[in-house]
């Protein structure tokens, strides 16, 4: 039986139909409300509004789970890997043996970037940080190949799917090198996905530089657990920009700008930031009740989350991974580590985060992995970008081969003044 509800506004009524999905919460579809009943609905940051269909990635946030086309990310994260995951997002399926050695064939052979693009990094500060360097860039990216940029065509939009997922890691890693004055190093192709973005952060020319595979390992799992997060505020901007008919580099750039945000994927290194200020485990109480204070600001970075109201199941994963490299490191006892450990015991005991369900979030433990591995801080986005990309691009695809593709274009509730004529500036 199909379900609707009826919404009664004023003396007229309107049957509203209700879809339903795999899973998740029934969705009032309310595209003819304005139309019949002349009345706009108001959910500024979107806390009850679908945007869009998507059959990419699930999110259940009460229970703490995530789902990439139905796997469990814990299954992917432990017996998958990064190239895997994203032929899963692209796709829709896993790959049989030979999809997968295609696939990474390709994305292989497409991680070096236009050798002009070298000149173009030299024109930024060497003390830029690495987010404003990767947006310039990516979106400079249409520019070294427009070759792929109609978006019209299914096969420009493959192969810019391609180009994005080979070339961030070789992008974010020249972004470090240069802001640290090191050469670029050119990507291997006899190395997978993640050892190929260590060596190219960490090997410089004069030495011979063998990536370590736990750290090869955690890195890739990063990236996995970065992958996808079906519409949150980067792939929101992503698709919202994409529905213009804008190209897909550009639209990646807008995503890498949202991402940059301290409250999205700036968390990582405000977090670690945090636990550096807060320094010694005598002064976490005073930091807690900061967090509380409804008059400061402060806020506990790597807590809480729009959807999660439960444990993130990606932190879990994290922490796992966390745990691996600081034992291959040694890093039994930093004191970074032991403020992030007490820190996670108390609020997870304490009332005020309790009821608010606010549990850690994956950003509380990746930029403990990250510092470990050697990144600086201002790393820690970039390779959330670097990451997240797959994502970015598999629903912008998504977005742009459904026919029912409009312009996003919201609508307002003006509280401006009313309509008023113009006073002659000597009048006034
Ligand atoms: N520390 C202290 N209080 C918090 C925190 C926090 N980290 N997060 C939320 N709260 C409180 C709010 O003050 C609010 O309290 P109130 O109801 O008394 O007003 C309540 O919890 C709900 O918070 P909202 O801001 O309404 O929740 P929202 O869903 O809009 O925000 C967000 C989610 C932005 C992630 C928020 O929890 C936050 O700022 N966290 C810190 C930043 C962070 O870690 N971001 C990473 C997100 S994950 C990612 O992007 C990969």
């Amino acid at each position: 039986m199909t379900k609707s509800a009826s919404l009664t506004f004023g003396d007229k009524t309107v049957e509203l139909p209700v879809r339903s999905p795999t899973a998740g919460p029934d969705v009032l579809d309310i595209r003819k409300l304005y139309g019949e009943l002349d009345v706009f609905t108001y959910d500024p940051g979107f806390t009850s509004t679908a945007s869009c269909d998507s059959s990419i990635t699930y999110i259940d946030g009460d229970v703490g789970e995530l789902l990439h086309r139905g796997y469990p990310i814990e299954q992917l994260a432990e017996q998958s890997c990064f190239l895997e995951l994203c032929y899963l997002l692209l796709y829709g399926e896993l790959p049989s043996p030979e999809e997968m050695d295609k696939f990474r064939t390709t994305v292989t052979r497409h991680t070096m970037v236009h050798e002009q693009m070298h000149n173009f990094f030299r024109g930024f500060r060497r003390d830029a940080h690495p987010m404003a360097t990767m947006v310039g860039v990516v979106g400079a990216m249409s520019a070294f190949y427009h070759d792929s940029t109609d978006i019209s065509d299914p096969w420009q939009r493959e192969v810019a799917a391609f180009r994005l997922i080979a070339k961030l890691p070789t992008i974010a890693a020249m972004a470090y090198k240069y802001s640290i004055g090191q050469p670029f190093v050119y990507p291997r192709n006899d190395l997978d996905y993640a050892s190929n973005f260590l060596h190219m952060c960490f090997s410089v020319p004069a030495e011979t530089y063998e990536v370590n595979p736990i750290l090869s390992k955690a890195m890739d799992r990063i990236m996995m657990l970065h992958a996808d997060h079906e519409q949150n505020a980067s792939t929101s901007t992503v698709r919202l920009a994409g529905s213009s008919g804008a190209n897909p580099f550009a639209c990646i750039a807008a995503g890498i700008a949202c991402l940059w945000g301290p409250a999205h994927g700036g968390a990582n290194q405000a977090c670690l930031e945090m636990l550096r200020e807060i320094g010694t485990v005598d002064r976490i109480p005073e930091y807690i009740e900061k967090a509380k204070n409804k008059d400061d600001p402060f806020r506990l970075m790597g807590f809480g989350h729009r959807v999660y109201k439960n444990f993130d199941p990606r932190a879990k994963v994290m922490k796992e991974s966390a745990d691996e490299v600081l034992e291959l490191m040694g890093i039994h006892n930093n004191p970074t580590l032991q403020v992030a450990k007490e820190l996670e015991r108390i609020a997870l005991e304490d009332d005020y985060f309790i009821s608010k369900k606010l549990y850690p979030n994956v950003d509380f433990y990746s930029g403990i992995i990250l510092d470990a591995m050697g990144f600086p801080t201002s790393m820690f986005t970039p390779i959330f970008a670097l990451s997240r990309t797959v994502g970015w691009i598999s629903q912008w695809k998504e977005m742009i081969s459904d026919p029912a593709l409009k312009i996003g274009r919201p609508r307002q509730l003006y509280t401006g003044p009313a309509k008023r004529d113009y006073v002659d500036l000597a009048k006034r």
